[in-house]
């Protein structure tokens, strides 16, 4: 189904129907089509027998499943449409702000000013995680990943707040999420520092949520901190560009981990832990380590082949839902020129720009529809800015946060989902007796 923008996509039913003929049995059946799809539950009364199980639809990695609605996120993956809540992200990119953002996600518009000065007061009166979180991250391995940290303290927290196993309580929902937008770009100074040994600096609440994350990173405990305003702006519309992309392996996660009632800390931290991985979140990472193996221009082509024969991913290309350029790509590459402006350009900006030119124009990338994906500019972007190569991610799970609470939020709120669990096709052995061990 292709909502072409507008208007959200319809709930009417209509009549549609898909009329199927089971093979097996010669049984006629009509299943009813709804927003373009059919409710898998309806084809348990597909049987060859009464006491069949009836039939399932198998879909590994969920590439043809639906397995919610939702009404936070419109992607249309071939025409690089992605629209926050109705928004197309290169206005919201522009103009807005990430906390302005967060509340659209969160709360379904636009704050009003003065609702939007409310919110920023509430997530600034959360205040700073627990003493307990705190001495979790003097304690850690200063050489412990910064995502692995951030994914302890979060789990952490959910221990440290035992009310929000509440979670059928919206009053209750409401304040832990304001608590874990505070606390997580607290959380991610924490892990920064920790790495680099060095004592943690409060946020300041005069600072913007970008510029309070530039400060807990790089000012100094216990003075004031000036962010650059073209810095502290990137990273906003970072943030932003990150805020949400509908149903992506964390915030499924996120849902998933959720559907069992467990608190939120726990749910974004199993979030966090997806997010981690090379394959999202942690391509911003492998980006960079790629372009540092390929070590300059004159080395593309052969590196461009090496991913052609199989032996590698070119990290940073390609995406499950979009089949042309990500429009957050787009949106970064420009916004890359303005922060190398300050910071003067990132050497390896030049292997990226080859790198996309040579796989733009080979029949293997262009057959496949692998274009630049959020991550394959973002790296250069923070390394210019002075940031650790570890830490790419983290930022990544800072503007990702949102976008997970409100999933989150969105789901324990609607009627119609349970507990996740997916069904599987056994391929195991036959049911057989057990063989004692002095037997074997
Ligand atoms: N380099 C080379 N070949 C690729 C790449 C790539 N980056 N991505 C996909 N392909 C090939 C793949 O080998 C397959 O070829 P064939 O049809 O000959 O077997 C074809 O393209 C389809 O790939 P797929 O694995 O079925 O695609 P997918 O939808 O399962 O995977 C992806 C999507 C993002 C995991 C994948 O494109 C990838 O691994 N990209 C590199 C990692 C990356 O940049 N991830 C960040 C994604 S965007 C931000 C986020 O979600 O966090």
């Amino acid at each position: 189904m292709q909502y072409q923008g507008g208007t959200a996509p319809s709930t009417a039913t209509g009549q549609a129907s898909l009329s199927l003929i089971d093979g097996r049995t010669g049984q006629s059946y009509s299943l009813s089509i709804q927003e373009g799809a059919i409710r898998a539950a309806e084809l348990r009364n597909i049987k060859v027998s009464e006491d069949d199980f009836g039939l399932m639809s198998y879909d590994p990695a969920f590439a043809n499943t639906a397995a919610c609605r939702s009404a936070i996120t419109y992607i249309d993956g071939d025409r690089s449409v992605l629209d926050y809540r109705g928004y197309p992200i290169e206005q919201i990119a522009e103009h807005a702000t990430h906390l302005e953002v967060a509340c659209l996600l969160l709360k379904g518009e636009l704050p009003a000013a003065a609702q939007l000065q409310q919110f920023i007061a509430e997530v600034t009166a959360a205040g700073a995680p627990p003493d307990g979180v705190r001495k979790l991250f003097e304690a850690m391995n200063p050489l412990v990943h910064p995502m692995a940290m951030l994914m302890a303290g979060l789990a952490a927290l959910g221990g440290e707040f035992p009310k929000s196993a509440q979670v059928e309580n919206p009053e209750q929902r409401w304040s832990d999420i304001l608590r874990l937008l505070a606390y997580t770009p607290i959380l991610a100074g924490w892990a920064y520092r920790r790495r680099l040994g060095l004592p943690f600096v409060e946020p300041d609440p005069a600072l913007s949520y970008a510029g309070n994350i530039l400060r807990m990173l790089k000012g100094e405990a216990g003075k004031p901190y000036r962010p650059d305003p073209k810095l502290e702006r990137a990273l906003d519309v970072l943030l932003i560009l990150h805020a949400d992309h509908e149903q992506n392996c964390s915030t499924s996660t996120v849902r998933g981990v959720g559907s069992s009632r467990v608190d939120p800390y726990s749910a974004v931290a199993a979030g966090v832990a997806a997010l981690y991985g090379p394959l999202h979140g942690g391509a911003n990472q492998a980006v960079l380590e790629m372009l540092e193996e390929v070590g300059s221009v004159a080395n593309v082509a052969a590196f461009v082949q090496s991913c052609k024969d199989g032996h590698r991913r070119l990290m940073g290309f390609g995406h499950r839902v979009y089949k042309s350029y990500d429009p957050r790509a787009a949106i970064i590459t420009r916004l890359a020129e303005q922060v190398f402006e300050v910071t003067g350009q990132n050497p390896k900006i030049r292997i990226a720009r080859e790198l996309e030119k040579i796989a733009l124009n080979d029949p293997y990338f262009i057959k496949r529809k692998l274009y630049p994906n959020v991550d394959f500019y973002s790296g250069c972007i923070y390394e210019a800015m002075g940031f650790d190569v570890k830490m790419f991610t983290v930022f990544f799970a800072l503007g990702r946060m949102c976008g997970w609470l409100a999933h989150w939020d969105e789901m324990i709120r609607d009627p119609e989902q349970k507990i996740a669990r997916p069904r599987q096709i056994y391929t195991g052995p036959a049911r057989r007796d057990y063989v004692r061990l002095e037997q074997r």
